[in-house]
């Protein structure tokens, strides 16, 4: 299979990023990090989440930052939302498209939702049925599929069942996330082969923490299986509240660095996105952990 030709950045900085941030994060740092990242040239940003103010207090100002972010056109959106409390409060506050998740781990499912992975199932079957008829653009996230913090090893033949099931309910892409950043570019061929025996592989999105620093392996991986849409964090900024040990998300940064190097188009300013990740890191109180941030010369 040949690379694609252009690949598809979802940034979820703002979101999978800042939910695992101990300090509450000022809405208009929030505002400025999704205007700067629309700005250069991000068309899909993940900008907060309508789940239990309890469980992540950190991203409880998502209707605040919806109401408050430039909307520039042909740039998506999506927030994520646990149940249909969160459906509801996502799409009065202004949502245009969600995402929803789920986990093949029972025990992951437990921690992250406080619920099995049956009740899950059902959870998110009742957002997706309401979205559709709403005629609003649903992405799936599966959880943990190249391996759980509780669970350890996790089958693939559970990862496409549970992706078989998603799919079919009428999400309209998946994305895989390895959540605690364990997998290695075998495991996810084979992931990836077992998953689009069910789900077409221009439906397929990769979520990788790079807490073992392979992120950009499976990515390379990935590509070479023909996914053409790729989540990462400007800076390298996330994590899991319920993931011991995730570190962040694999850097926006780096991602672009090698997908420029491939060849492959993004339409992402990378001067642009360096000073949207030094912009983040600052207001954080470190430096950016992307390789390629820390090494660019201005
Ligand atoms: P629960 O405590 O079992 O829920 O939490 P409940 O239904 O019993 O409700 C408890 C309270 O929360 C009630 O309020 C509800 O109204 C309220 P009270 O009566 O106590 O005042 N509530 C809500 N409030 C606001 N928005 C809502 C909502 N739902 C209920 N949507 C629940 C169950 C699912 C809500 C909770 O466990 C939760 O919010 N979990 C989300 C955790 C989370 O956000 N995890 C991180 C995202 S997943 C991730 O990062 C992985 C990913 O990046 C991919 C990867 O890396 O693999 C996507
Ligand atoms: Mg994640």
């Amino acid at each position: 299979m040949a690379f694609p030709t252009s690949v598809e950045i979802v940034d979820v900085c703002p979101r999978d990023g800042l939910q695992n941030e101990k300090g509450l994060v000022p809405v208009q740092v929030k505002i400025e990090l999704i205007n700067q990242l629309a700005d250069a040239g991000l068309r899909v940003i993940e900008v907060g989440s309508f789940v239990s103010p309890k469980w992540v207090p950190q991203l409880a100002d998502s209707r605040e930052v919806l109401a408050g972010i430039h909307r520039h056109p042909g740039v998506r959106y999506p927030v994520l939302v646990p149940n249909l409390k969160g459906f509801d409060l996502a799409i009065a506050a202004g949502a245009r498209e969600v995402s929803v998740f789920t986990t093949p781990s029972e025990q992951f499912s437990q921690k992250n939702t406080n619920c099995s992975v049956a009740d899950s199932i059902r959870r998110l079957s009742e957002v997706v049925t309401v979205a559709k008829a709403a005629n609003i653009r649903v992405r799936g996230y599966l959880s943990c599929v190249l391996g759980c913090p509780y669970e350890g090893e996790i089958a693939v033949e559970k990862v496409a069942d549970l992706a078989k099931t998603i799919y079919e309910m009428g999400c309209d892409e998946l994305s895989l996330g390895d959540t605690i950043g364990v997998g290695t570019p075998l495991k996810t061929k084979q992931m990836l082969e077992a998953v689009s025996a069910y789900v077409p592989i221009e439906k397929l999105a990769v979520h990788f923490h790079d807490t073992y620093g392979q992120a950009l392996v499976n990515i390379y991986a990935a590509l070479e299986m023909g996914v053409a849409i790729i989540d990462s964090s400007v800076a390298g900024i996330g994590g899991c509240p319920y993931a011991k040990g995730a570190t962040g998300n694999v850097a926006t940064e780096d991602v672009v660095y090698l997908l420029d190097g491939l060849g492959i188009k993004t339409g992402i300013d990378m001067k642009k996105l360096i000073a949207t990740g030094r912009y983040i890191a600052k207001q954080l109180g470190h430096e950016p952990f992307s390789r390629v941030n820390r090494a660019y010369a201005d």
